[in-house]
C-alpha cells in the first residue's frame, strides 16, 4: 500500500485516503470477502496516520457495510449474511406496444412526492444530502447580483450556465459546444422535446427492459409506441437484440441509460460503448442518451457517455441536477449538434425559457468550484445508503430475492418470488406509510410483477429499517397467498 501523496497529508485528506485505498483492494478484487484488512497498527503505520484517524476510517467503512469487526480479532471484508443473485437478463417481447393506461403511473406519482411515507419508491436525494444552504444564499443574491433577474432569459438558457455545462461535460468524455446546449425544466423537458422532435404519433422509439416510467409517460403522451429490448442489470442493453430490433422495425430512436440506469443500475463498460456507438453511426437511428446519474460512481472514474465513443455520432444528450443538487430547481438540459434548431422551436412552443432565477444561482454555485467536492461526499454516502439498504434486503426480505448490485447512483432493483405481485405489494406497504416503487411501472408490456425498485436516495435510519422489516414481512406473507 503507498502512503498518501505528500500534498494530501492534512487531516480531511488523510481519513478519505485510507477509506478510498481499503475500498479500491476490495472493489478491484485484491481484498475479498472473509479477508482481514490490515489491523489498525499496521495501518497507522504503513500510513504514517494516527491510529484515530484509521479508526475513523475503518468504522465510515463498517457503516457502509464494506467491512465488519469481529470481537478480538480485527477488521474483515463483510460476507454478505446470505448471498442474493443477480436479476436475470430481461426479456420481453421484441415488439411495439403502447400502454392501455397511465392511471397507476399517476396515483403513484402523486404518492411519490408525499413527504409523510418512508421514501423508498421515489429516485429523490434527501435534503440533508443537498447544498442547499449554498444554494438558498446565491438564490438570494440574484436580484442584486444581476441585472433583470427576474425577466426572460436568453432563450436557450443562460450562457455562464452553458458554459459551465460544456466545462462539466468534458468529464463525461465529450467536447461540446456551449451554443448547441439548451438548458431545460428538468432532463423531463428535455426527453420530450428529443421525443418531440425525432418521432411522431405511430412511430416506434426503442429503450431497455425494465425502464424509467417517466419514458413510458412521455412516449404515450406523443402516441409513440415502445420497443423494450432486453437488458443485463450489469451491463445495459443487449446489443444483439438491439440489431434485431432494427432490423425488423422502423425504430426512430432510441433511449439508453448507460451510467446506472434506471431501475437495474447497471453500468455499460466501455467496450461496449464503443460498439453501441458503432451500431447507432451504422443503422442512422437516434440515439437519446440520459446521463443523469452518470455523475454518481460509487468508486473509479466517472463514466463515460456512449457518444463520446464516437465524435460524429450525431446523438443527443440529456441530463439534469435534478439527482445530484435539487430536484426542484428543475435545471436540466440537451446537446445536440444537428438538431439544435429544431429542438429550440420546440423548446419556444412549451415553455419559451426555463426559470431565470433558477439559472442564474445555479451558475454562480458551479462557477465557484464546490460541486466537485459535494459530488465526492454525495457519492460515499449514495454508496453507503445502497449497501445498508442491500444488506437489510438480505436480512428481510424471501428466500430467492434476487438484487441488482449497482456501481453508481440510488436504486435498487428487487426481484421477488414469482408469487408475489408487486402492486399488491405496494398498496399494502402504502397503506403502512412505506413508499416502494412496483415493477409494473417500468415497461408497457405486463411484466416485472414480482418485481420492486428500492430508492436508496436518503441515510439509513431506524425508520427505514424497520420500513424493509415490514417490506420483507409482507411479502413474505404474500408467498403463501
Ligand atoms: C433516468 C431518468 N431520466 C430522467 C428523469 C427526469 O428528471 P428530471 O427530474 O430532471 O426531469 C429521471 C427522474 O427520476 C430519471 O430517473
Amino acid at each position: 500500500m503507498e502512503h498518501p501523496p505528500e500534498t494530501q497529508r492534512d487531516e480531511g485528506y488523510k481519513y478519505e485516503w485510507i477509506k478510498q485505498s481499503i475500498g479500491d483492494a476490495i472493489d478491484s478484487g485484491a481484498l475479498s470477502a472473509g479477508d482481514r484488512v490490515p489491523s489498525l497498527r499496521v495501518m497507522s503505520r504503513k500510513s504514517q496516520l494516527s491510529i484515530t484517524t484509521v479508526m475513523r476510517a475503518y468504522l465510515d467503512l463498517e457503516q457502509e457495510g464494506r467491512i465488519e469487526s469481529r470481537p478480538q480479532s480485527g477488521f474483515y471484508v463483510r460476507r454478505k449474511q446470505r448471498e442474493l443473485a443477480a436479476p436475470r437478463t430481461s426479456n420481453p417481447d421484441l415488439k411495439p406496444t403502447r400502454l392501455d393506461s397511465l392511471d397507476f403511473h399517476f396515483e403513484i406519482m402523486n404518492a411519490m412526492v408525499d413527504t409523510a411515507i418512508v421514501p423508498l419508491g421515489a429516485a429523490t436525494p434527501a435534503a440533508e444530502l443537498l447544498p442547499l444552504a449554498e444554494l438558498t444564499k446565491r438564490l438570494r443574491q440574484v436580484g442584486a447580483l444581476h441585472k433583470d433577474a427576474y425577466g426572460y432569459e436568453e432563450l436557450v438558457g443562460n450562457r455562464k450556465l452553458r458554459a459551465q455545462i460544456a466545462y462539466h461535460m468534458l468529464e463525461t468524455g465529450m467536447n461540446v459546444h456551449m451554443d448547441d446546449i439548451i438548458i431545460t425544466n428538468g432532463a423531463s423537458e428535455a426527453l420530450y422535446l428529443a421525443l418531440a422532435v425525432l418521432a411522431g404519433p405511430g412511430s416506434t422509439v426503442a429503450v431497455e427492459s425494465p425502464c424509467y416510467f417517466g419514458y413510458l409517460h412521455i412516449l404515450e403522451t406523443l402516441g409513440i409506441a415502445t420497443l423494450e429490448i432486453p437488458t443485463d442489470p450489469e451491463t445495459g442493453v443487449d446489443i444483439d437484440a438491439l440489431e434485431q430490433a432494427f432490423d425488423l422495425y422502423d425504430v426512430k430512436a432510441c433511449i439508453l441509460q448507460p451510467n446506472y440506469n434506471n431501475p437495474f443500475g447497471s453500468l455499460t463498460p466501455d467496450a461496449k460503448k464503443q460498439r453501441l456507438a458503432d451500431l447507432f453511426a451504422a443503422r442512422g437511428v437516434t440515439l437519446i442518451e440520459d446521463d443523469i446519474v452518470g455523475d454518481l460512481p460509487f468508486a473509479g472514474p466517472r463514466p463515460r457517455t456512449i457518444a463520446s465513443f464516437k465524435p460524429e455520432l450525431e446523438a443527443i444528450y440529456i441530463s439534469s441536477f435534478s439527482k445530484t443538487l435539487s430536484p426542484g430547481l428543475r435545471i436540466g438540459w440537451i446537446y445536440s449538434k444537428a438538431l439544435h434548431s429544431d429542438l429550440h422551436r420546440r423548446k419556444m412552443a412549451i415553455s419559451m425559457n426555463t426559470n431565470r432565477p433558477a439559472q442564474l444561482a445555479l451558475a454562480d454555485y458551479l462557477a465557484g468550484g464546490r460541486y466537485a467536492k459535494h459530488l465526492k461526499n454525495y457519492r460515499a454516502h449514495c454508496r453507503r445508503q445502497v449497501n445498508q439498504i442491500a444488506a437489510a434486503v438480505e436480512k428481510f426480505f424471501p428466500e430467492k430475492t434476487r438484487l441488482s448490485d449497482p456501481k453508481g447512483g440510488f436504486l435498487l432493483w428487487t426481484v421477488l418470488p414469482e408469487r408475489i405481485d408487486s402492486d399488491r405489494l405496494y398498496r399494502a406497504a402504502l397503506a403502512e406509510g412505506i413508499g416502494i416503487a412496483p415493477g409494473s411501472i417500468f415497461t408497457s408490456q405486463n411484466r416485472y410483477r414480482n418485481c420492486i425498485r428500492l430508492s436508496c436516495g436518503h441515510p439509513y435510519s431506524a425508520s427505514i429499517e424497520a420500513a424493509l422489516k415490514r417490506l420483507g414481512e409482507l411479502a413474505t406473507a404474500s408467498v403463501g397467498d
